[in-house]
């Protein structure tokens, strides 16, 4: 498929991104290919472990209807290292002047952490208004960004950070929320384990989350 989208039309694909934490790179293309199956195209791997890269590349060159972004982005130099893997889209779990700038700079699909509103409003002034609200529920949850959309109606977040199949429709019924990000999918005991049919069957659930 290879289309190219921007942040927004990517956050709109499907209601949860699992946050993925990949070990073992032969795991990468079953394990997309399974949250695939479940109805999940949006992932992000986190660049957490030595294998992160190569499985972004991995995925990417055997799953094109994937849409793969690069979690845990935190230095200029990891960002273009994602890009060269093949992401579609960086994440990070906060946002420094030097990784906003980096962003600009490559004009690259952007979700930049936020945990409040002062650092809402820094991004917008630097045109970013599809933001990640992170850690969600320890810095206010549901609760947080109802406060959040009053001032700042023109933000779009995706919380991650505590969300699980109990919370994760609360959230998802929020105006400015277009989706969620969570790991409870991808538990790394099943991915450890090849367990693929629990890990899609998870991706079905969270798939049919109603936004
Ligand atoms: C993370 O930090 O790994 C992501 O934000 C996912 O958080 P979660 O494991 O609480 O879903």
């Amino acid at each position: 498929m290879n289309v190219k989208r921007d942040i927004q039309q990517i956050m709109q694909l499907a209601p949860v991104i699992p946050v993925m934490v990949v070990d073992d790179p032969q795991h990468a293309v079953p394990l997309a290919r399974a949250l695939l199956r479940g109805g999940l195209p949006v992932l992000e791997i986190t660049l957490r472990t030595p294998a992160a890269l190569q499985a972004i590349g991995r995925i990417v060159e055997a799953l094109p209807d994937a849409v793969i972004g690069a979690g845990t982005v935190l230095t200029a130099a990891a960002m273009d290292s994602a890009l060269e893997a093949g992401a579609a889209f960086i994440v990070s779990p906060g946002a420094t002047p030097h990784l906003i700038d980096a962003a600009r700079e490559r004009q690259v699909n952007f979700l930049p952490g936020v945990a409040s509103p002062s650092e809402a409003m820094a991004l917008l002034e630097q045109g970013f208004s599809r933001l990640k609200f992170f850690p969600a529920q320890a810095a206010g949850g549901v609760a947080m960004l109802k406060s959040l959309h009053g001032p700042l109606p023109q933000l779009t977040f995706c919380p991650t950070g505590g969300i699980n199949p109990d919370n994760a429709a609360d959230y998802l019924a929020l105006p400015n929320v277009a989706c969620v990000g969570g790991s409870w999918m991808v538990a790394r005991e099943h991915v450890r384990g090849q367990n693929w049919g629990e890990i899609e069957s998870r991706a079905r659930a969270a798939a049919a989350l109603p936004r």
